[in-house]
């Protein structure tokens, strides 16, 4: 059997729920393959149409945003569904999530983005790892090594579960009360983020880091200035992998000691 995943990762949750995945894949002696969606990785339309065709079972994978599937991903949901058009039968679809704090409507969502296409949802997780957003709060490593554990055993039976058929939906429910609060709020705060950032130019030693790894393309240095523009999925990656901090929300650069940047599981 052949499992190809495509993943946007913000931060490097996600991307490492997708490592292990494959990993688990591969150990029970199948195929399995990843593709990010980053604007970087330039997949094509024929690359998408032939990981499609080629694939007995598709993945998805991305973090929850506002409880909800980020821009990123969505856009790139829409891609695929125009381009597969309605297969002639159907192809079991797999998502993997990862959340900081509330899980939320990943596979509703799915599902209704996916309607009509031929993919079908036969497996979901979402996985909790450490939030990524600026917090006061050091990280908390041993509390991300259980929760990586805990990610590990889920992945081995999403693993498992794919490969014997079996359906298996697990990881939203019981907060979906706050996830749907947060859902009415954040989408709109993650469309106007973009506005939000800005360098300051003290800090910034123009390595360029910023820009070669925004996964939408969406910084620019015109002259001096970086300019931040729309279509900016607010990953936060541009703010926790600047090597000097000099990243700034409104205007503020956030004192390192205290709000510590999160570069992912294995940083
Ligand atoms: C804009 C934004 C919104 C987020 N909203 C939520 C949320 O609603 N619920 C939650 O549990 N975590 C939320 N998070 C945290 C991320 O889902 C979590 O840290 C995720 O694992 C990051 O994955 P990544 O490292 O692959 O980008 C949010 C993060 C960002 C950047
Ligand atoms: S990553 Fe940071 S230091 Fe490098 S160019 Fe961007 S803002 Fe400047
Ligand atoms: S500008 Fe920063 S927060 Fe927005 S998508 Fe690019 S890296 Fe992510």
């Amino acid at each position: 059997m052949n499992y190809s995943t495509f993943y946007f990762s913000g931060t490097g949750n996600t991307r490492w729920a997708v490592a292990e995945f494959t990993k688990r894949i591969q150990e029970q002696g199948h195929q399995a393959a990843q593709f990010s969606i980053d604007i970087g990785s330039q997949l094509s339309d024929e690359q998408i149409r032939a990981i499609v065709a080629d694939a007995d079972a598709i993945g998805f994978a991305n973090p929850i945003y506002g409880g909800d599937i980020p821009p990123l991903m969505r856009a790139f949901l829409s891609r695929v569904v125009g381009l597969i058009g309605p297969l002639p039968s159907p192809k079991s679809t797999y998502v993997i999530n990862t959340y900081g704090y509330v899980n939320a409507f990943g596979p509703t969502e799915m599902q209704t983005l996916l309607a009509g296409s031929g993919l079908t949802l036969t497996a979901y997780v979402n996985i909790q790892l450490c939030n990524n957003v600026t917090s006061s709060k050091p990280l908390d490593r041993a509390r991300l090594a259980k929760r990586m554990d805990r990610g590990r055993q889920e992945l081995q039976r999403l693993a498992d579960c794919l490969i014997a058929g079996r359906k298996r939906i697990k990881g939203h429910g019981p907060q979906l009360l706050i996830g749907a609060l947060i859902r009415k709020k954040v989408p709109e705060a993650i469309a106007k983020f973009y506005q939000t950032l800005g360098v300051d130019r003290a800090r910034c030693t123009r390595c360029m880091v910023c820009i070669k790894n925004c996964p939408t393309g969406s910084i620019q240095l015109k002259g001096d200035k970086f300019v931040f523009s729309s279509g900016c999925t607010a990953c936060m990656r541009c703010y926790n992998f600047c090597p000097t901090g000099a990243i700034t929300i409104d205007g503020v650069v956030a004192d390192p000691q205290k709000f510590p940047r999160y570069q992912g599981p294995e940083a």
